[in-house]
């Protein structure tokens, strides 16, 4: 079997025509320009694109864009008091501090101290927590991503077996709610965990967020299973060029797997797109205006 590759870079331009389209009928009917500040602290050359990506495609969808760049000494109260203010700005309707932060900054702290009606990123423990018992919340934008492109894929999600490899409170725990709340079957697998290939032999759907280039290879994977690779990995090849990789092992698991993402153009775009959508949600409510589908 060869699987199908889903295409994440497609999908991903649909959401953001979408939000565009959203973005000019709030800016028409009601004169409201959702905004969206994104903070970046240090100069982790990764982040650096990430911030950068995000500030384009906010702009390009018709919404406000303030990034603010902080540099890598910057103190937690330095960060708290630029967070204070953009909590108060009425023109922002969605907060963004890119993680990691550099270790002066206590990232809980951080994240605790951004409005939750702001938080896009979903990371306050408020949307942690409603999301969970499931009241309206801001959702974690990779997560969603791979949601929509997995309902995408293969319709209602009710009853399969989903194992979530990595347990991280910005993907793998988030992830493994919003599959529950589809109604699939949840294992989280991690560093710990026994016979690791066994137990995602037993997946129909796997998502790989494990950080770890190519660790899952073809011989874990279901026949016919959707593999969802949320891995962003730059390795050196022999010829001593780098490259991105996931962490599955894509040459192998696609003679394998049913349907499964690409490493870049997969997850990694629906990111962003739903950046995007979230900072439009966001902005609704705080408005008091009907929100549009995600
Ligand atoms: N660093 C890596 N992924 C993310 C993300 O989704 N949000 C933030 N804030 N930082 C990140």
């Amino acid at each position: 079997m060869t699987a199908d590759i889903i295409d994440g870079k497609a999908f991903a331009a649909t959401v953001r025509a979408r939000v565009g389209r959203q973005v000019s009928a709030l800016k028409a009917s009601n004169g409201l320009t959702p905004g969206l500040a994104v903070v970046l602290v240090g100069e982790d050359p990764a982040s650096q694109v990430y911030v950068r990506n995000k500030g384009t495609s906010t702009s390009e969808a018709g919404m406000k864009s303030e990034e603010i760049r902080l540099d890598a000494t910057t103190t937690q109260a330095e960060v708290l008091s630029v967070v204070a203010r953009l909590n108060a700005d009425p023109s922002i309707h969605g907060i963004l501090v890119q993680l990691p932060l550099p270790a002066q900054v206590d990232e809980m702290a951080v994240l605790d101290a951004i409005d939750p009606a702001k938080d896009v990123d979903g990371f306050h423990v408020i949307n942690t927590g409603r999301q969970a018992v499931g009241l309206p919340a801001m959702v974690p934008c990779t997560p969603l991503g791979c949601i929509m492109m997995l309902k995408d894929k293969l319709g209602d999600l009710s009853g399969f077996n989903a194992v979530v490899v990595g347990r991280s409170n910005i993907v793998g725990k988030p992830m493994a709610s919003l599959l529950l709340t589809e109604n699939c079957t949840v294992t989280i697998a991690h560093s710990r965990t026994k016979d690791l290939p066994g137990v995602c032999r037993g997946a129909d759907i796997l998502i790989a967020a494990v950080g770890r280039p190519e660790m899952i290879r073809g011989d874990w994977i279901k026949s016919g299973a959707t593999v969802i690779d949320v891995g962003i990995n730059r390795i050196v090849k022999d010829d001593g060029k780098t490259k991105l990789v996931g962490d599955v092992c894509f040459e192998e698991a696609k003679e394998v797997a049913g349907a499964i993402t690409p490493v870049p153009g997969g997850v990694g775009p629906m990111t962003i797109a739903c950046l995007l959508a979230n900072t439009v949600t966001a902005a609704c409510r705080q408005a008091g205006i009907e929100e549009p589908d995600v």
